[in-house]
């Protein structure tokens, strides 16, 4: 068992290890990895579309697509058109029908213990059903279904059941409130909701249908609320909208044939927070989404689906859920881990336990999960065997070299690649990356460009920037899984991505540098990007500076309005375990980042705190951060995770003003 020593050992290897640029894969990984060399990069760059039509024949078409890229109506890019395809069947019916149907595709695990296993041939039965359920209710193609269901088999059912008859699924996250679903499905017009009596989240069980109830009464287009029951809590019905999931499933036919639909059939909508109040609507269609999800899942995660086990933290919820848990992995035919859960629930090395138990050889999860599990300590780690792990995966923001490393050594034990993958719920799946068999890892640098992609970073004049120089992240070609549009919005679409360097260029939203390799360091979105006296830098740079600091555990650094150099850089920070800030402390963490960085990046102010906003999805909301700093009243605050933080927040500022006032 590791003691204080252990730790302090720990940190004195971690701090050793900054010094180190670049992590080549261990040969015994490259010896099996499924793609050893670039040479992959090199024969998609001949011939982009090409390779990717190449890519695209291994999903199990019912007509194989003559056309790769219609590319007619710039940016309304298509792919695959004369093809026909359904994703349920790519994803369920062709591994049953190849003798697969005992493979277990999940390993789902409660949060109180349960445990079930559900194989490939158990999902082509419910499936079936639940589609067949939904055809009873008059859901047909292109009607939009929404669904609002925790991390339960059920929602992976409800999801390719949709697909099943091509009505386009649009999710929206357990830990939304109702109200956000009621808005959701208003926007999207949907005609059916799939939810759940109720949840469980960290031993309480939470009522859901009774929620949406409250809200949802008067939408027109609205016909059936299906209700999974799941936690058996009082659940009153709406005779006549309201059916319970499993009589309905009961009463509807065992076998319902996938249809037959063209590739670009909307598969789903996802609903994503966009610079405005209002959200976006992202449209995924389906030969394509599922040609980029495939490919990126098999060979970013050099996946052996025999032999694999497949550990995803998201939640479905979220674009990542969506690619890494449901389509990509069971269109690949992998075995998943699906876990109820909260992360610290029932203890906070639930993960480690889980894939302990069910010998889970690839874990997925964001840089914000690992710095908590740092946070809590590697005693939550080291009582598991983690052995089995061979590659780890990040998503969702950068990394700090710190945080990467803490993973690498303690969950990885040293031995296992660690892939950084930046995508959006845009591009649908990975674009940035290293193949980890075939390239080094940076810590805190995602990578390149994955074959078939072509990012850049460029100036406004869509040149691109002199290496190691900041610019706009772009992808200058179209890719399968790029969104088609934004629902009901094209407009939008226009303006939010391809108005600022043309319609030939998508414009990310992202600040990058590309260093002389080809790595890209993805620095954060462009309105987090600070200007202090003319000079450019990122709020994320100087965060993992800060945190890269011995004694601090998390940081958010804003941009602050300032007579003199426009804007200041301010950082709220969380010390390590229970230290206090201290003057003294405020000093070495300047001078730190004035080391890391350079003087200019100095927080003029440090805001001690014990916990910021973040939203559900674990970024940190640097809108209301502003907004504190700057003594203004609170933008919209009911995206965060724990809207209380906003009032400690709001008076240990008054405090610290009244003091220095
Ligand atoms: C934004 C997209 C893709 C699933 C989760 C987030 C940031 C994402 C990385 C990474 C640096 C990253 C970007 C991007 N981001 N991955 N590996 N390194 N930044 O999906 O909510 O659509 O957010 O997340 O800023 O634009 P999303």
């Amino acid at each position: 068992m590791a003691g204080a020593g252990t730790e302090e050992q720990l940190a004195q290897r971690l701090e050793e290890l900054l010094a180190v640029e670049r992590f080549a894969p261990p040969e015994s990984f490259t010896e099996h990895a499924l793609i050893k060399d670039r040479s992959v990069h090199e024969a998609a760059a001949a011939d982009p579309v090409a390779w990717w039509a190449e890519q695209a024949r291994t999903l199990d078409w019912f007509k194989e697509p003559t056309v790769a890229l219609d590319d007619s109506n710039p940016p309304f890019y298509q792919w695959f058109t004369d093809g026909t395809i359904n994703a349920s069947h790519v994803c369920v019916d062709r591994h049953v029908a190849a003798g697969n149907g005992d493979r277990v595709a999940f390993h789902w695990y409660g949060e109180e213990g349960e445990q079930r296993d559900i194989t490939y041939a158990d999902l082509h039965r419910d499936v079936q059903r639940m589609a067949g359920a939904l055809k009873a209710r008059g859901i047909g193609r292109g009607d939009v279904v929404g669904i609002y269901l925790p991390m339960i088999p059920e929602v992976v059912v409800a999801m390719l059941a949709c697909a099943r008859i091509g009505a386009p699924h649009n999710v929206v996250f357990g830990g939304f409130s109702a109200e956000s679903v009621r808005e959701r499905m208003e926007f999207s017009d949907a005609k059916a909701l799939i939810t759940v009596d109720g949840a469980r989240r960290k031993g309480k069980t939470a009522p859901v249908k009774v929620n949406v109830d409250e809200v949802m009464g008067d939408l027109p287009a609205l016909e059936t609320i299906f209700v999974v029951r799941h936690t058996g809590v009082d659940t009153p019905m709406t005779d006549g909208r309201d059916v319970w999931v499993h009589e309905a499933m009961e009463a509807a036919p065992a076998e319902v044939p996938a249809e037959e639909l063209p590739a670009e059939h909307p598969l789903f909508i996802l609903y994503s927070s966009g610079s405005t109040a209002k959200p976006k609507g992202i449209l995924h269609t389906t030969g394509g989404y599922l040609t980029g999800v495939a490919w990126t899942h098999k060979y970013v995660f050099d996946l052996k689906p025999e032999e694999d086990v497949w550990f995803c933290s998201a939640d479905v919820g979220w674009i990542t859920g969506h690619s890494y848990i449901v389509y990509g992995p069971l269109a690949n035919g992998a075995t998943s881990v699906m876990y109820e859960g909260a992360p610290d629930y029932p203890h906070k090395g639930i993960w480690w336990e889980l894939c302990e138990k069910s010998g889970a050889t690839i874990f997925y999860t964001a840089p914000t999960a690992i710095r908590a599990c740092m946070k809590w300590g590697v005693e939550h780690v080291e009582p598991h065997d983690l052995s089995k792990l061979r590659l780890l995966g990040t998503v969702g923001e950068p990394i700090n070299p710190k945080a990467w490393l803490w993973y690498h050594e303690v969950v990885g034990d040293g031995r296992c690649p660690i892939v950084d993958t930046w995508w959006q719920t845009e591009t649908g799946a990975i674009m940035i990356t290293t193949l980890p068999g075939a390239q080094d890892a940076k810590p805190g640098i995602a990578g390149t460009p994955l074959p078939g992609i072509d990012a850049a970073v460029l100036d406004e004049d869509g040149n691109e920037v002199p290496p190691n120089t900041q610019g706009l992240l772009s992808l200058r070609r179209p890719w399968p899984s790029m969104l088609r549009t934004l629902y009901r919005d094209d407009d939008r679409y226009l303006s939010t991505y391809w108005s600022r360097l043309g319609r030939e260029t998508y414009v990310v939203g992202d600040a990058a540098k590309m260093d002389d390799e080809g790595y890209v360091s993805v620095i954060g979105r462009i309105d987090d990007v600070l200007n202090v006296s003319g000079h450019r830098m990122s709020t994320a740079e100087i965060e993992s500076a800060i945190v890269s600091h011995e004694l601090v555990a998390e940081s958010a650094v804003i941009g602050q309005a300032d007579e003199d150099t426009g804007q200041s850089v301010a950082a709220f920070v969380i010390l390590q375990g229970d230290l206090e800030g201290t003057a003294e402390l405020e000093a070495d963490i300047r001078e730190h980042v004035a080391v890391r960085i350079g003087k200019l990046a100095r927080p003029k102010r440090i805001i001690w705190t014990d916990d910021l906003p973040k939203t559900r999805s674990g970024k940190i909301m640097r809108r209301l951060l502003r907004d504190i700093a700057e003594g203004r009243a609170l933008g919209d605050v009911t995206t965060l995770r724990d809207p209380g933080v906003m009032e400690e927040l709001q008076q240990l500022v008054a405090s610290e003003q009244s003091e220095s006032g």
